[in-house]
C-alpha cells in the first residue's frame, strides 16, 4: 500500500509514524511545501524503522510528483486552531488550502481514496469532495475514529477497566454539537448505564466534545496530534484489512439517516477502496435529536462554502 499525507505538520507527521512503525503502508511520502521539513521528518522516522522491524519506505518531498500511484492520499494540510477558536472559525483560510491541493490530487493521483483531516473537518471533506468530482465513496472525513477513542479512553480511565472492553461510537458533525451514542456505549458487552449513573455519562460525554478544545487550551500553540495520527492509521488498516470493521467517518449522505447533500459522522464498513457500506444503527429519539441538530449546523456552515 502507499500512502501519501499532505502537510508534514504533527498530525502528518504522527499519522506517518504510526503507518510505518507498523508497516500498515509499504511506502509512505511526505509533502509538504516548507523546504526540508518533510524530508527530515520522513528521514527520521525512517532511521527508527530497524527498531521497529518494519521495511516501510518513506520519503519527505515538496512536489506533488510523488503522490503519483498512491492507494490513500491523507489531507492534514491546513492551520490548526489557536485557544478560544472554534474549528469553524478556520473556515476561509483553510478552505484556500484544500482548493489547491485538491486540484494536485486530481492530477496526479486520481485514483487515490482521499481521507481528509483538515478542519472544519465536515466542510473541508465536502469541499474536497467537490474540487476533486471522484466518487463519494473515495472521499472521507477523519473525525468520528477520533471523537470515538477519546470517548473510549474517557470511560476506561474511570472505569479503571482495560481500553480493548469499552466500545463507543460518536456520530455527527466533528464540532461542538457532535453526538456521542450513550445509548450504543458498552462496556465488557454491558450498556455503560449498568457502571455509571446518568450524570457521570454525561459529564464524560461533554469532556468528548470538548476533547479537541482541551488539548488546544493546554498545548497554547496549536492542536492535537498524537490520537489524530493514530485515528488516520486506524482508518488505513481498516481499509487495508477489509475485515468489515465498523468505524464513524464522515461521508457523504444522501438520504442515509434521513440527510442529503452533507458530509457528516455515521458508522462505515471501509475496504481498500473507500467507503463499502454506511451502517444505519438505530437511534434512540434523543439521539436522533442530536443528530439532527449537528446535521444542521454542518449544512450552516457548508452554505458558506
Ligand atoms: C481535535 C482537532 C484536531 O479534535 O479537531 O483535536
Amino acid at each position: 500500500m502507499k500512502v501519501s499525507i499532505v502537510g508534514a505538520g504533527n498530525v502528518g507527521a504522527s499519522a506517518a509514524w504510526i503507518l510505518a512503525d507498523r508497516q500498515i503502508a509499504d511506502e509512505i511520502v511526505l509533502v509538504d511545501v516548507v523546504e526540508g521539513v518533510p524530508q527530515g521528518k520522513a528521514l527520521d522516522i525512517l532511521e527508527g524503522m530497524p527498531l521497529s522491524r518494519s521495511n516501510a519506505k518513506l520519503t519527505g518531498t515538496n512536489s506533488y510528483e510523488e503522490i503519483k500511484g498512491s492507494d490513500v492520499v491523507v489531507v492534514t494540510a491546513g492551520i490548526p486552531r489557536k485557544p478560544g477558536m472554534s474549528r469553524d472559525d478556520l473556515l476561509d483560510i483553510n478552505s484556500k488550502i484544500i482548493r489547491s491541493i485538491a486540484a494536485q490530487i486530481k492530477e496526479k493521483a486520481p485514483k487515490a481514496v482521499v481521507i481528509v483531516v483538515t478542519n472544519p473537518l465536515d466542510i473541508m471533506t465536502h469541499l474536497m469532495y467537490k474540487e476533486l468530482g471522484f466518487d463519494k465513496t473515495k472521499v472521507i472525513g477523519m473525525a468520528g475514529v477520533l471523537d470515538s477513542t477519546r470517548f473510549r479512553c474517557f470511560i476506561a480511565q474511570e472505569l479503571d477497566v482495560d481500553v480493548k472492553e469499552v466500545e463507543a461510537m460518536v456520530l455527527g458533525g466533528h464540532g461542538d454539537s457532535m453526538v456521542p451514542l450513550a445509548e450504543h456505549t458498552k462496556v465488557k458487552g454491558k450498556p455503560i448505564s449498568e457502571f455509571l449513573d446518568k450524570q457521570d455519562i454525561e459529564s464524560l460525554v461533554e469532556r468528548t466534545k470538548n476533547g479537541g478544545a482541551e488539548i488546544v487550551k493546554l498545548l497554547k500553540t496549536g492542536s492535537a496530534f498524537y490520537a489524530p495520527g493514530a485515528s488516520i492509521a486506524a482508518m488505513i488498516e481498516a481499509m487495508k484489512n477489509d475485515k468489515d470493521e465498523i468505524l464513524p467517518c464522515s461521508v457523504m449522505l444522501e438520504g442515509e439517516y434521513g440527510y442529503k447533500g452533507i458530509f457528516l459522522g455515521v458508522p462505515c464498513k471501509l475496504g481498500p477502496e473507500g467507503i463499502k457500506e454506511i451502517v444505519e444503527l438505530k437511534l434512540s429519539k434523543e439521539e436522533k435529536e442530536l443528530l439532527d441538530k449537528s446535521a444542521e449546523a454542518v449544512r450552516k456552515n457548508t452554505e458558506k462554502i
